[in-house]
């Protein structure tokens, strides 16, 4: 079996751990310091062999993440021209297409930030959009976390469930989770004003959602506002307990609290950024794609 280095990030110090277990892999923490300017100093603790995983995520604060896994990408190059670069949770993921006449398409200088720092390879799990993953000049792989979250699903008893996705954009993500689950799904329409951030549900009254348990999935949970939006306007709809399923938590602020009291039963989401509600671990699936 060839040689293999887990590099971690401090922002997946965890996750690249369990990574380099289920690999068999020498697992080379990094030092931070981060300069009183914002400056962030990283260092590997020892020298890393054969084919080399950097494992860091962009999660807030993300152009400091970003930059550290740079770093990290770039340090490993020297010691192999086999990197891979594992970004559990890509930041910039949502800047994929000029939404906005004049807007910068932030992604396609990540992707190109990448590459020119060393990376021959991205790993990620549940970018944002397809359309992103068309940025990046070097292979790139796209993994799921929704088998694993369906999974644990299945540890909690629901009262006839029903799969929602806040928004037509997540159909697709629904639809697969509904059939590993074993149930159906709908989609709502969600409209957001490109200029404040603002998210408004446009769909009717539904018909059968009344008295049944419902499951959210989203790809992302950030500040909360979708899915607050989406419990009031199912709630209205009188249906049973919600459950929220998301691959990435970063629950800005004081989304969690917001959820919870908007009568949300739990939040579940993936290790690709840790934190309370980070149950699902991810790193058998980014070991398989390696
Ligand atoms: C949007 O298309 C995404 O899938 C998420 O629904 C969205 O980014 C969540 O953001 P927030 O929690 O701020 O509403």
């Amino acid at each position: 079996m060839s040689v293999v280095t887990v590099i971690g990030g401090k922002a997946s110090e965890d996750l690249a751990k369990r990574l380099a277990r289920k690999l068999r892999a020498k697992f080379v923490s990094s030092e931070l310091r981060v300069f009183p300017d914002g400056e962030s100093k990283v260092t590997i603790s020892a020298k890393p062999k054969g084919k080399i995983i950097v494992v860091n995520s962009t999660y807030p604060p993300v152009d400091t993440n970003l930059m550290q896994t740079l770093s990290l990408i770039s340090k490993a190059r020297q010691f192999s021209n086999q990197v891979i670069c594992a970004i559990p949770y890509m930041g910039y993921a949502r800047q994929d297409r000029e939404f906005l006449l004049g807007e910068i398409v932030t992604l396609s200088v990540i992707a190109k930030l990448l590459s020119a720092a060393g990376a021959s390879k991205v790993i990620v799990v549940d970018m944002h959009s397809i359309l992103g993953l068309k940025h990046f000049t070097i292979p790139i792989r796209n993994v799921s976390a929704v088998p694993e979250l369906a999974n644990y699903l299945k540890k909690i008893k629901l009262k006839n469930p029903l799969v929602v996705s806040p928004d037509l954009g997540g159909k697709e993500r629904a639809k697969e989770f509904a059939r590993l689950y074993g149930t159906d799904y709908i989609a709502l329409q969600k409209q957001r004003d490109r200029k404040t951030g603002k998210v408004q549900i446009m769909t009717g009254n539904l018909d059968g959602v009344k008295g049944r348990d419902l499951v959210l999935v989203d790809d992302m949970i950030s500040t909360g506002g979708s899915i607050v939006k989406a419990t009031q306007f199912l709630k209205k709809q009188k249906c049973g307990r919600i459950y929220v399923v998301c691959t990435h938590a970063l629950l800005i602020d004081n989304a969690e609290k917001k959820i919870k009291k908007s009568g949300v039963s739990a939040i579940i989401s993936a290790n690709t950024i840790p934190g309370n509600t980070s149950i699902v671990d991810v790193s058998g699936v980014i070991a398989k794609a390696i």
